[in-house]
């Protein structure tokens, strides 16, 4: 009988791990729960007996993967993979996933969230803006961005979006109109919301030159990373631009600085809140539990990141 651990510091909903047994058990596996971990060595500790792994940001180091002497499949519960040592993987014999699309949904109704919160200037009274014929810039257009052009029409915003990765035709059957450079999106977009994963190429990608093209009023929203801003870059943009909001899906480094200058001009999640919705645990996780056991039963690695 092989074992699932699953190793989450932010636990999922209750109903969710219920279903993530459920769909173990029903093929004979264990489910083993791992959760709010105070360190890093404790992670390392309890990983010794398993054969398979769901986390979600949980950071999958080398010395977590070489303390996990049965471990074969590690899956991301989520989209973004950058918690996971690919290399140390593979090199140990334990193949990577993650579950595109399961959670995305829930952080694309986090960015308007934030966004009417800022609009209405944090509900304190005074008269706010409107979303409604705004233009709304998405930066990278794969499953959240999606999401977000959808909900955004409900709301009259104009929908631009970039991405090279993308065929032009796609983006224009959901209606979106698509622009042929980046500067182009921010040039265009009072709001810009950030779907971009941090990888080498993207980390601190977001500097002052591109936000400073964007119009009065500008508003980056940001679900994705904060290793893809340059904070330097945000900080001088900050202060030379009165008219810029920052709103992000957990603190910048930097977030003592916005506390002591930029009042009213920013808000932080205090934890990482995008995909913490019962929905999306729920889907994310049974998706995570289905994809080890179509690995162990069948040999199935559609989901792969490490190959
Ligand atoms: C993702 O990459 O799927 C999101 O950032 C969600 O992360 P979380 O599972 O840690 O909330």
């Amino acid at each position: 009988m092989k074992t699932i651990l699953i190793a989450t510091d932010k636990p999922f909903a209750a109903e969710a791990v219920a279903q993530m047994k459920a769909t173990a058990q029903e093929k004979d596996y264990t489910v083993e729960l791992f959760e709010k971990y105070a360190t890093q060595a404790d992670l390392v500790n309890a990983v010794a007996e398993c054969d398979a792994m769901v986390i979600r940001s949980d950071k999958a180091t080398k010395e977590v993967i070489e303390a996990a002497k049965n471990l074969k499949i590690i899956v991301r519960a989520g989209a973004g993979y950058d918690n996971i040592d690919l290399e140390a993987a593979k090199a140990n014999g334990v193949v990577a996933m993650n579950t595109p699309g399961q959670n995305s949904n829930a952080v694309a109704e986090l960015v308007f969230g934030m966004m009417v919160y800022q609009a209405r200037n944090g509900f304190d009274g005074k008269s706010g803006t409107e979303l409604r014929n705004k233009n709304l810039g998405i930066h990278a257009y794969g499953n959240v961005g999606k999401y977000v052009a959808m909900i955004a029409k409900g709301f009259g915003m104009t929908v631009y979006a970039f991405d090279p990765f993308v065929d032009e035709s796609a983006i224009k059957a959901d209606g979106v109109i698509p622009v042929a450079s980046i500067e182009e999106l921010y040039q265009t977009c009072q709001y810009v919301s950030l779907h971009i994963p941090a990888n080498e190429k993207t980390k601190k990608s977001i500097n002052y030159d591109l936000l400073n093209k964007m119009p009065m009023g500008a508003v980056l929203v940001n679900t994705a990373r904060k290793e893809v801003i340059d904070e330097d870059g945000l900080l001088k943009m900050m202060d030379s631009r009165s008219d810029f909001s920052y709103l992000s899906d957990i603190a910048p480094d930097c977030a003592h600085v916005f506390a002591e200058k930029y009042s009213g001009r920013f808000f932080f999640t205090p934890k990482k809140m995008g995909a913490q919705t019962e929905e999306a645990n729920v889907n994310a996780g049974i998706t995570a539990v289905k994809q080890i056991i179509a690995f162990f039963e069948n040999g199935d690695e559609t989901f792969r990141v490490n190959k």
